[in-house]
Parts: C-alpha cells; sequence; structure tokens
C-alpha cells in the first residue's frame, strides 16, 4: 500500500488524493519549529518497503522540510518516494537575462532531483525548456489541467471565446478550446517589469457575441490578466471569465484583477479561495502508475 505524507498546508489537498486513490494509506507528519525557528519533523506511519508520496503544495517555503522527510524515509526504509508538487516552483527564471543572474530553474532541478526519486506535478511552466528532462535528473510526470478545464468550461459558459494571454499560452489555450469545441485566439504580450506587462490583441470583430475566457497557467502580480482583460475591453467585449491553473494572486492581486473579469475560477494546485477544479483525481490515478490520455 502507498503511503502519502502531508507536508504543513497540504493536508486537505493531501486527504483528497488519497480518497481519489486506491490502496494508499494517508500518513500524518509532525511538524512544529524549534525557538529558534529550526524544523522538527517525525513522520507518524511506518513507511518500510512502501513507495511514498511526499505532497508538497508550497515546495518554496518547505524544501527543506521535503528534503527532511525525504531522508528521513529512507533511512527507516522506504521503497520509491515520490514528491507531489502540484505546482512546480522556479520554472519562470529559466535563462540568465541579465549578467550575473542566477538560473533558478536550473538549480531548483538540482536540489530537487538529488533529494527524491520522482517528480508528479500540473503544467509546469515550460517556456525555454521544451520538458521537465531538460531539466530533471529523475523521472517526471507533468500532468494536464487542460481536459479537465475544457470540461469546466463546457458546463459553465456558454458560447466561449477562449483567450490565451501570451504566445506561451497558446499550448493550453489550443487544448482547451478543442475541448470546449470553441473557438480560440492569442494575444501578444510585452513584459517590462514583475508588474509592468503590455498586452496587444488582433482584432477579434469575427468572434463579437461570444463570452472571452481568459487561459493562464500562473496568476502572480495578476498584471498579464487585468491587462488582457482591459485589451479586450477596449474591442467592445464583456468582462471576461478567467481560468488560472496555478492561483498564486501575490498580495491584492486577486483583488485587483477581480475588478475587471466577471468569474475567476482555478484549478487547486495551490489553495485559493478561487478553486473550482480538482486536479486530486488526476494526480490520484498518476500515483497509481495511469498515464494521462
Ligand atoms: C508567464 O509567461 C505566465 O504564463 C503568466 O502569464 C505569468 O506568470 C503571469 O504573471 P503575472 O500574474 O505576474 O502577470
Amino acid at each position: 500500500m502507498r503511503l502519502l505524507v502531508p507536508l504543513p498546508g497540504s493536508e486537505a489537498f493531501s486527504a483528497q488524493v488519497a480518497a481519489a486513490g486506491r490502496n494508499v494509506e494517508l500518513g500524518r507528519l509532525e511538524f512544529r519549529r524549534f525557538p529558534d525557528g529550526e524544523r522538527y519533523v517525525r513522520i507518524d506511519a511506518d513507511p518500510r518497503g512502501r513507495p511514498v508520496d511526499i505532497v508538497c503544495q508550497n515546495a518554496d517555503e518547505h524544501f527543506l522540510t521535503v528534503a527532511f522527510v525525504a531522508d528521513a524515509l529512507r533511512e527507516l526504509g522506504a521503497g520509491e518516494i515520490t514528491l507531489v508538487a502540484p505546482y512546480l516552483g522556479y520554472m519562470r527564471q529559466d535563462a540568465r537575462f541579465r549578467p550575473g543572474e542566477a538560473v533558478t530553474s536550473r538549480t531548483f532541478a538540482r536540489l530537487v532531483s538529488s533529494t527524491v526519486d520522482r517528480l508528479v506535478t500540473v503544467d509546469p511552466h515550460l517556456h525555454r525548456f521544451a520538458s521537465l528532462d531538460e531539466l530533471y535528473d529523475i523521472p517526471c510526470v507533468a500532468l494536464r489541467a487542460a481536459p479537465l478545464i475544457g470540461d469546466w468550461i463546457v458546463h459553465e459558459v456558454a458560447n466561449p471565446l477562449i483567450i490565451g494571454p501570451d504566445a506561451e499560452s497558446k499550448q493550453w489555450a489550443a487544448e482547451i478550446a478543442a475541448k470546449a469545441e470553441a473557438p480560440f485566439a492569442v494575444l501578444s504580450k510585452r513584459r517590462r517589469g514583475d508588474r509592468e506587462v503590455e498586452i496587444s490583441v488582433p482584432d477579434l470583430g469575427r468572434h463579437r457575441g461570444r463570452q472571452p475566457v481568459l487561459i493562464d497557467d500562473i496568476a502572480s502580480s495578476g498584471r498579464t490578466l487585468t491587462a488582457a482583460a482591459e485589451a479586450l475591453g477596449l474591442q467592445g467585449f464583456p468582462a471576461p471569465v478567467c481560468v488560472v491553473v496555478h492561483p498564486i494572486f501575490a498580495g491584492d492581486a486577486f483583488a485587483k484583477t477581480s475588478e475587471v473579469f466577471r468569474r475567476i475560477v482555478s484549478t487547486d494546485t495551490l489553495p485559493h479561495s478561487s478553486n473550482a477544479i480538482t486536479v486530486t483525481s488526476l494526480i490520484a490515478a498518476a500515483l497509481a502508475g495511469e498515464r494521462q490520455v
């Protein structure tokens, strides 16, 4: 029987993955901080001879916890150790844009690869790397949320026009549009800084009357989405619906973004009030060895 070990903050998500899986025991991690802030971890389950899945929705904050848990599991006789990181961080700094910058995608991949035996994630932000295999030295499973998002749109949005805000989003927009049997368009984005984004929209006049649905993999500052919604408004479209895979929504981004959208929903790769589409069954199936079609 597989053992699932939830890291702090990932307990509810892990319980859903365990409930959706077969032959899975939901373990428990005792976690606390010593007075100086250092971490105490104790695995409250017997991992001997079993495959173990460490579930971590915030690997940035908890990477050291992952390392401590993985080492403890090995010392206690666990079998293959998988890191389930539904949102895989450090994928956006994938090149050295200015002299002296750290290419954090590479470093993070090296650290994870030397800590666990396998990685399962959802829609990693692949831009300059074609696949995770170019970065990671361990087997990686990159699941796609597009079929789930397509289903959600079919049930929730009438007469949709699927829109990707930048060239990178074409992969998701095209797959989701096919699933929803809707047309799609891709906008052009120029990023001028962490919170400065310019979007230009091709002439979408022939789609007027449709409900725009903006799709993006990540919402962080929310500027990409708000700039896209504003640009669509200038062409006479109504406030768009928005679906994001990874709802980071840093600081007041969600409040600001909500002002220009009719509705914002996300998958539950990260816990957020906008979560409406669950990837837990997808992950349970991948852990059980089923391939996504
Ligand atoms: C970048 O290329 C991604 O696909 C997202 O569009 C981007 O990360 C969103 O960031 P923000 O919300 O800060 O504009």
